[in-house]
C-alpha cells in the first residue's frame, strides 16, 4: 500500500478548521493525512486536538525571533523536514514573508472568514457587520505575497441578519469554512487545479463554487 501524502497545518488558536481537516482525512474524504501541526502560540487549543489524534506538533514562538524572515525560515525548515506536500494555514494569525511564500510555490492554502477581496486581514466578520453587507462568507485561496490576495479556489456564502453579532456571524461562517477547506484540499490533490492568472480553474469540474441555498430561518 502506498503511503498517503502528508500536509502541514499551521494554527494560532482553537483549530476548529484543523479538526475539520483531520476528520475529513480520517473519513477518507481527502487523500492525505496531517503530518505535522505547527503553532506560533504554545497555548493554542489546536495543539491538543492534534495530539488527541497522534499527530506531531511543534510550537514556534514568533517572539523568539528578531525578524519575520528568521521566523519564516525556521518554519520552512520544520515543514521541509516533515516532508509535507501542502501547507494549510488554518487560523494562523501571522503575516508570512516572501521567504515562506517562495519556499512552497502554489503549495500553500489559506482560509479567510470573508468573501475576498472584501474584508481582508483580521476580524473579517466584524468588518462585514460594520460595513453592513447582506451576505458574507469564507474563502480558501492560494497564498501569495499579499495579505489575503492570492488566487481563489473555493468560496461559500452566508447571509448576514439584522440581529447578528460578530460571534453569531463568525459561527455561521465557520460552519462553511469546515466544509470548504477539505473541499479545496481534495481539489488540490486531484491535480486538476489550473492557475490562470488570478483565476483558478478546474477543467472537468467547472461548477465548483457551490452556492449554498439555505433556509433563512435555519
Ligand atoms: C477562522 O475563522 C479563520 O478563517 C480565521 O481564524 C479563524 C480560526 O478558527 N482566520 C483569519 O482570520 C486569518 N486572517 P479555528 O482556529 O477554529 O480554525
Amino acid at each position: 500500500m502506498t503511503e498517503k501524502p502528508t500536509i502541514a497545518v499551521l494554527i494560532s488558536g482553537s483549530g476548529s478548521n484543523l479538526q475539520a481537516i483531520i476528520d475529513a482525512s480520517e473519513r477518507g474524504e481527502i487523500p492525505c493525512r496531517v503530518g505535522v501541526v505547527i503553532s506560533n502560540k504554545a497555548d493554542a487549543y489546536g495543539l491538543v486536538r492534534a495530539q488527541k489524534h497522534g499527530i506531531t506538533t511543534k510550537v514556534l514562538d514568533h517572539k523568539a525571533f528578531a525578524t519575520r524572515e528568521e521566523f519564516d525560515a525556521n518554519l520552512v525548515e520544520i515543514i521541509r523536514g516533515s516532508g509535507a506536500e501542502l501547507v494549510c494555514l488554518a487560523g494562523f494569525m501571522r503575516v508570512l514573508t516572501p521567504v515562506f511564500v517562495h519556499a512552497f510555490p502554489n503549495r500553500i492554502l489559506n482560509i479567510h472568514p470573508a468573501l475576498l477581496p472584501s474584508f481582508p486581514g483580521t476580524h473579517g466578520p466584524r468588518q462585514a457587520l460594520s460595513y453592513g453587507v447582506r451576505f458574507s462568507g469564507c474563502t480558501v485561496h492560494f497564498l501569495d505575497e499579499g495579505v489575503d490576495t492570492g488566487p481563489i479556489i473555493v468560496q461559500a456564502v452566508v447571509p448576514v441578519y439584522d440581529d447578528d453579532t460578530e460571534d453569531t456571524l463568525a459561527a455561521r461562517i465557520l460552519v462553511q469554512e469546515h466544509r470548504i477547506y477539505p473541499m479545496a484540499i481534495r481539489l488540490f490533490f486531484s491535480g486538476k487545479l489550473a492557475i490562470d492568472g488570478r483565476r483558478v480553474k478546474v477543467p472537468g469540474e467547472p461548477r465548483i463554487p457551490e452556492f449554498f441555498h439555505r433556509n433563512p430561518d435555519a
